[in-house]
């Protein structure tokens, strides 16, 4: 049983796939309980004999080891898969898996090449998944990413959030988040590049649409499982990296925002990756709180945060 006090009930979903599965006032009730996790750090062994397993179909660094020391600091027993069992449906049918799973672990955790798959082992384990990153969406960094917002704006209102780069699943994630806290996003992408035709996203094609910009996030050219296509990208994104010329575009105090890994000299300078403004690591950091709010979450019925706003770490309230 869990020790939570009172008021935001965090709504509970068999799986975490993405955002675009949740209400506004879960999407906030994800942050206010995020906030708790940083602020003390741990609400005792709420994951006590639950086992997770973590599988991986790509490299990770972030998501692997947030969720890991995550399960394990929530008194949990992380099993994660090794290269050859996490290739989906290579060494045998995603269903016979995600059924095996199921009998012996509480909760998966997967990032995958294709959501179809990841659907699919939803659909078939009887345990909630988790999206650990997809081709189609990252779930888990845009919950971070706002709540690093948090930290550095008194509210949403008057704030413009600027995507730059690639329409990919880190976008995806970071649109659904902005439309779910109420804040303002905008993507600037190459053309052919952008929001596919079903997503009613605000987009534009030119870099100097940065202006007005409160905050910037960009990430990689060519994400994992497009390397091949890195090489004709660089030229069409060059016009789109972030540099310092860029952010003096915005005309205003923006902030730096990446997902990372990130390749400097690419999407982004060194000198704006390293610059005061940038919150790249603050980002990487709120992982940790993120993965032990969705964890709980899913996995522990019934869980609430222990206030309904969100504590910013100056202790001013969203
Ligand atoms: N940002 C992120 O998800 O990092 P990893 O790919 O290292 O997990
Ligand atoms: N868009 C990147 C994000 C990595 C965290 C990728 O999928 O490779």
């Amino acid at each position: 049983m869990n020790n939570y006090s009172a008021a935001t009930a965090v709504a509970v979903h068999s799986d975490f796939l993405s955002l675009s599965q949740l209400r506004r006032q879960e999407f906030q009730g994800l942050l206010v309980l995020s906030a708790d996790f940083r602020s003390r750090n741990v609400f005792g062994p709420v994951l006590q004999g639950k086992s997770v397993a973590l599988i991986f179909e790509k490299p990770s660094l972030r998501t692997r080891v947030t969720f890991e020391v995550g399960i394990r600091q929530l008194g949990g027993w992380p099993i994660v898969l090794g290269t050859a069992e996490s290739r989906l449906g290579e060494r045998e049918p995603i269903q016979d898996l995600a059924r095996n799973l199921s009998c012996w672990v509480d909760g998966i955790v997967a990032r995958v090449f294709n959501h179809h798959d990841l659907e699919d082992l939803a659909l078939f384990a009887s345990v909630p998944v988790v999206n650990g990153l997809s081709d189609a969406e990252h779930p888990c960094q845009a919950v971070a990413d706002l709540l690093t917002l948090t930290d550095v704006w008194p509210s949403w209102s008057g704030k413009e959030f600027v995507y730059v780069g690639d329409w990919n699943n880190v976008s995806r994630s970071l649109w659904h988040a902005c439309l779910l806290a109420g804040l303002r996003f905008r993507a600037i992408c190459p053309e052919k590049y952008g929001p596919g035709p079903l997503e009613p996203v605000e987009w534009s094609t030119k870099p100097s649409d940065v202006k007005g910009a409160d905050a910037i996030y960009t990430d990689v050219w060519a994400s994992m499982g497009q390397e091949d296509e890195l090489e004709s990208r660089l030229e069409i994104f060059r016009p789109y990296q972030v540099n310092e010329k860029l952010i003096a575009k915005t005309g205003k105090h923006t902030f730096f925002m990446h997902c990372l890994p990130a390749h400097r000299g690419q999407e982004v300078t060194d000198s704006v990756i390293e610059s005061d403004y940038s919150l790249v690591f603050q980002q990487a950091a709120n992982r940790l709180a993120v993965e032990k709010a969705i964890l709980v979450t899913v996995l522990v019925p019934g869980t609430q945060a222990e206030s309904a706003t969100v504590k910013r770490k100056d202790g001013r309230q969203l």
